[in-house]
């Protein structure tokens, strides 16, 4: 059960997108307000999902066998430090979530995106109790964020951000043709999700793209 003043961010976006740069920001935000910040990523988050992201990010495996990876992470994850959390009513800060899934392993890689669906309903699907309270007898209420800050940048400038960075994993060593479909699949969880997901224009110099960052969380929070 989540508290009223918990609040759910996640940051999305492909590998090159700049996402990561804006965390600290981010996290000294809500700290500024006094809010306590559970700040997290996946795949990971706890000792058994980080064990699993190793694995995910450097061992070959089909696609069947990566999202049970991934959400078998995201389980662990939910139950020991996102519920609990939300739960507290702290903020919590989480590097990518279920729609990076959608976007890698369903647009990506072309799994089947109804297998991940009944995945998403496995793992996020909240407490009977819960579930009636807020959406009525039989209605499915998932844990979803409450918002989602989308760094929207072409493949082809994301993979010239990547060049020389640092050794590349099992996704960022991918051609650009890869991240043109997850780019599409980010566009096409946004448009199913349109209420939840803000699209920011990553392309843009990082102090432009944090000024963005910043008002979006300032009219998120004005009118929560
Ligand atoms: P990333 O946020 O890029 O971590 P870092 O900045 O440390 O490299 O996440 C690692 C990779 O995991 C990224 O390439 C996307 C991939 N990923 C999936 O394929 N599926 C998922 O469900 C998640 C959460 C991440």
């Amino acid at each position: 059960m989540s508290s009223p003043s918990s609040f759910f961010l996640t940051l999305e976006g492909i590998d090159g997108a700049g996402k990561s740069s804006h965390l600290d920001a981010v996290e000294a935000f809500f700290t500024r307000l006094g809010r306590r910040v559970t700040r997290t990523r996946e795949p990971g988050g706890t000792p058994l999902a980080e064990t699993l992201r190793e694995l995910i990010l450097s061992r070959p495996m089909d696609a069947l066998t990566e999202s049970l990876l991934v959400f078998a992470a995201r389980r662990d994850h939910i139950e020991r430090v996102i519920s609990p959390a939300l739960a507290r009513g702290d903020v919590v800060l989480c590097d990518r979530f279920t729609d990076a899934t959608f976007a890698y392993q369903g647009a990506g890689h072309g799994f089947d995106p109804e297998v991940l669906l009944t995945l998403e309903r496995w793992v996020q699907g909240l407490a009977k109790a819960e579930d009636e309270t807020a959406a009525g007898p039989g209605a499915a209420k998932l844990l979803q964020p409450d918002l989602t800050l989308w760094f929207d940048l072409a493949p082809e400038a994301a993979a010239e951000r990547l060049i020389g960075a640092r050794l590349p994993d099992r996704f960022e060593s991918q051609p650009v043709a890869f991240f043109r479909r997850v780019a599409a699949g980010y566009a096409a969880r946004a448009a199913v999700a349109g209420e939840r997901f803000v699209r920011i224009d990553a392309a843009l110099p990082r102090e432009r793209v944090w000024e963005r960052v910043e008002a979006v969380l300032a009219h998120r929070l004005a009118s929560t």
